[in-house]
């Protein structure tokens, strides 16, 4: 059984994101991701093969939906500002600078159906940024995600409307980078 986390910061503390945005974005949306993953283990655990595929689709879908969540709440709740240490290092060296990694961040956010996603990839050692549809459509194997920007217009509607480039403006005013900093560690200790 898997169980929600909470949020670890105050969302009325956020700059330009709503209490109301990110309270029915972690109680109703991620909470109901998490809900349904216990619920197709369940069935999975009885040995229903007849819905196999169906199950299966539901499974990857949901515990991706559930993980891509937890590391876009924990994301959240810092200052904004920039990384520092050896993330910075890494993105420099990765992207030519902070500069040109934040742009193309942000043109892949226009792009996504879903999900952007800042990843540390174990196989060569390089951080890509990549573009989710869904909760798993794009993912690469080995990859593992440090930042999530949730591009669902569940996660900006309410706040921004359409208006998705002041969504994306908002969040990385946002951007708790140690604890960003914190997974790039954890993915690269030796
Ligand atoms: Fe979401």
């Amino acid at each position: 059984m898997y169980k929600a986390k909470r949020l670890e910061f105050s969302p009325k503390k956020l700059k330009g994101i709503s209490e109301k945005q990110i309270k029915l974005h972690h109680d109703k949306h991620y909470v109901g991701y998490v809900n349904k993953r216990n619920k197709i283990e369940n069935k999975l655990k009885k040995g229903d093969l007849d819905h196999i595929r169906e199950l299966k689709k539901g499974e990857s879908h949901n515990a991706s939906g559930m993980i891509l969540h937890e590391i876009y709440f924990d994301c959240l709740g810092g200052k904004g500002l920039k990384p520092k240490g050896d993330l910075m290092k890494k993105i420099n060296e990765d992207f030519g600078s902070y500069a040109k990694w934040k742009k193309e961040f942000k043109a892949c956010a226009t792009a996504a159906r879903g999900w952007v996603l800042l990843c540390y990839d174990w196989r060569d050692h390089k951080l890509h940024n990549y573009v989710v549809d869904f909760h798993d459509g794009g993912a690469v194997w080995g990859a593992a995600p440090i930042m999530a920007m949730d591009m669902w217009e569940h996660a900006y509607y309410l706040d921004f409307g359409p208006e998705k480039t002041k969504y994306v403006d908002a969040f990385f005013k946002n951007i708790d980078w140690s604890k960003v900093e914190e997974m790039f560690e954890r993915y690269t200790e030796e």
